[in-house]
């Protein structure tokens, strides 16, 4: 038989565009942080409908400035969800704080609101939800908790672009949230990150701090007639975007709307198609007027193995991923913390039966339909 042409998991929609964009900035001889990098954000925020977006290197950095900037600090506690990437809880650690993991919801895979108050002490100072895959968490109760409790809620939104909670795209609602342009994001910059907020008194200390608290960096010094006079007016990190990856970030920008789109087309030929599987259960949908991002797709299977179901997907030329395995079941986040199996049961079933199919803009129609095709022979009762 045939084999099938290989449908990879995911990749970077880049093409003549960001290779000239990205010469044009190697040709003018500025490379790091500069004019790019002042660009892309306001064309950010202007996307989005936010009033400051802060360019960073990486998503994890944002998460990490973001406690910084809002005071989280040694011996404080914040709230998030197991079922994410290390980053978001090594950002807390960064800050001396402990990540207190509240379990999640079985049908969103997000964290469960319902947990959240419970899991509230003293010591409590932020809460980070992950809007995982790109489906938006409940924002008004996340917001009702957090006023009510007196906390900061800072998002990881490092799937969530372009999320839109009732009908305000993530990134505008929390009072900073945190986006990820690494290599398999919606959009990317091979490596970097965006912070959004409404707040002015946070953005200044923001731009401070990604390059080491300097108060002008020196773009902005070239007019000056000592451009090598600054001062360090705070604490800093080396965390700057340059402008390489900004005038990446620019053109992907360009090009959100139409791969949300081939994204959403994908994903609802695969919500039509699986659910007619009894074996699989697919993605919780938010309902308009929120939007998808539609960053992963991740079905579950309700029988049968999941590695070797991934296996022979994988032997059909299909390759696929497994999001997330819960961080209290990792030998670290145990010996740091004392969690255990069984800490976190939604989230560690959740684990078991996952598995995240091919989505990206580089696919085709007849790609999808041949991994549904491919599911299908898999099937006990197809
Ligand atoms: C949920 C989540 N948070 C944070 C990150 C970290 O992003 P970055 O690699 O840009 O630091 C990732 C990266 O995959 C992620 O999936």
């Amino acid at each position: 038989m045939a084999q099938n042409p290989f449908i990879p998991f995911n990749r970077p929609w880049i093409d003549e565009t960001e290779i000239a964009a990205v010469s044009e900035v190697l040709a003018s001889k500025w490379i790091s942080t500069g004019v790019r990098v002042r660009e892309f954000e306001r064309a950010f925020a202007e996307y989005l409908g936010v009033k400051h977006a802060i360019a960073v290197s990486s998503c994890t950095a944002a998460l990490h400035l973001s406690l910084v900037v809002t005071g989280v600090g040694t011996g404080d506690e914040v709230i998030t969800t197991p079922y994410t990437f290390t980053a978001t809880a090594e950002a807390i650690r960064y800050v001396g704080a402990k990540p207190v993991f509240v379990d999640i919801d079985a049908h969103t895979l997000n964290i469960d609101i319902a947990n959240i108050e419970q899991a509230i002490t003293p010591r409590t100072k932020a809460i980070m939800p992950v809007h995982i895959a790109g489906l938006p968490c409940n924002m008004d109760a996340l917001r009702d908790i957090c006023r009510n409790h007196n906390l900061i809620l800072i998002d990881d939104a490092a799937h969530a672009i372009p999320t839109e909670y009732k009908g305000q795209y993530i990134g505008t609602l929390g009072d900073l949230s945190a986006f990820s342009f690494y290599a398999n994001k919606n959009i990317t910059t091979a490596e970097g990150g965006m912070i959004t907020t409404n707040s002015a008194a946070l953005a200044e200390p923001l731009r401070k701090m990604r390059l080491h608290g300097i108060d002008k960096d020196a773009w902005a010094r070239q007019s000056q007639r000592s451009i090598w006079r600054y001062d360090i007016a705070m604490e800093g990190y080396k965390y700057n975007m340059t402008d390489i990856q900004a005038a990446m970030g620019l053109c992907q920008l360009m090009k959100l709307n139409k791969q949300q789109e081939c994204r959403r087309n994908f994903a609802q030929i695969y919500q039509t198609e699986l659910a007619k599987f009894a074996e699989i259960k697919t993605p919780a949908a938010p309902d308009n007027p929120s939007e998808h991002a539609w960053h992963l797709y991740i079905i579950q299977l309700h029988t049968g193995n999941r590695d070797e179901f991934v296996e022979s997907l994988r032997d059909a030329n299909i390759e696929c991923s497994v999001h997330y395995i819960p961080l209290h079941l990792f030998q670290f986040y145990q010996e740091q913390y004392g969690y255990r199996v069984g800490d976190f049961p939604c989230a560690e079933a959740a684990y078991e039966r996952v598995v995240s199919l091919p989505l990206h803009p580089g696919l085709t129609e007849m790609d999808v339909h041949l991994v549904i095709d491919t599911i299908r022979s898999l099937m006990k009762n197809p």
